[in-house]
């Protein structure tokens, strides 16, 4: 993983890709996968939402700090594995082999076999509709995973990967976010 500069926390979560979200609650590390995550401005600003069925929940609710992984192809069905086990009981680093890398500014780890990492504070919590905005710290690139193609979750247990890229940054220049 390589830092890269802050502005490119955007382009990680601006595709609505499958995210693995790490946290620490005080003792220990803990993952689960998100699909229900959005950005929120150009500054580095983002949203997702969870609820205490879950033990990550606890953990962002306690620590305010995680990191939002970008898994590629490789690491789906993985993925969708840890979103059916509970750190509650449960070592998922452990049991799935995942390889973490310490973050730079948070205590909850980056997954070193992701495509990109983004390391965020808690900012606001809105309880009605469990939704954690998030400031981006840090965030990281995987240069060998050299083609950044993302995994989308449809919601009725079906994926999409990223296919083709289609380049209109010269139509939409006058709308791009300073610094990228
Ligand atoms: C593909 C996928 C996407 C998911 N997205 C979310 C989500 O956006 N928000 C949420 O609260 N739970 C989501 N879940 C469910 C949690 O990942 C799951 O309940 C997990 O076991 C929680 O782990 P924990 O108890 O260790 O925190 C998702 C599960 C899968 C398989």
């Amino acid at each position: 993983m390589k830092k890269v500069k802050i502005e490119k926390a955007l382009t990680f979560i601006e595709p609505g890709p499958l995210l693995l979200l790490t946290t620490f609650d005080g003792q220990k590390n803990n993952v689960m996968p998100l699909s229900w995550a959005m950005p929120l401005d150009f500054d580095g600003r983002f949203a997702l939402c969870t609820g205490p069925w879950n033990y990550s929940f606890g953990a962002l609710r306690k620590q305010k700090e995680c990191v939002l992984c970008v898994p590629g192809p490789a690491l789906l069905k993985t993925a969708v594995k840890l979103g059916m086990e509970s750190g509650e009981d449960t070592d998922k680093f452990k049991k799935f082999s995942l390889r973490t890398l310490p973050a730079s500014q948070v205590k909850a780890p980056l997954l070193a076999d992701c495509a990109a990492c983004v390391e965020c504070r808690v900012e606001r919590f809105w309880q009605a509709y469990g939704i954690f905005v998030l400031k981006a710290l840090q965030a990281w690139e995987n240069p060998s995973c050299a083609d950044g193609r993302m995994v989308h979750a449809v919601g009725d247990g079906t994926f999409r990967a990223d296919g083709e890229k289609f380049n209109l940054r010269r139509l939409m220049k006058a709308k791009l976010p300073p610094g990228l």
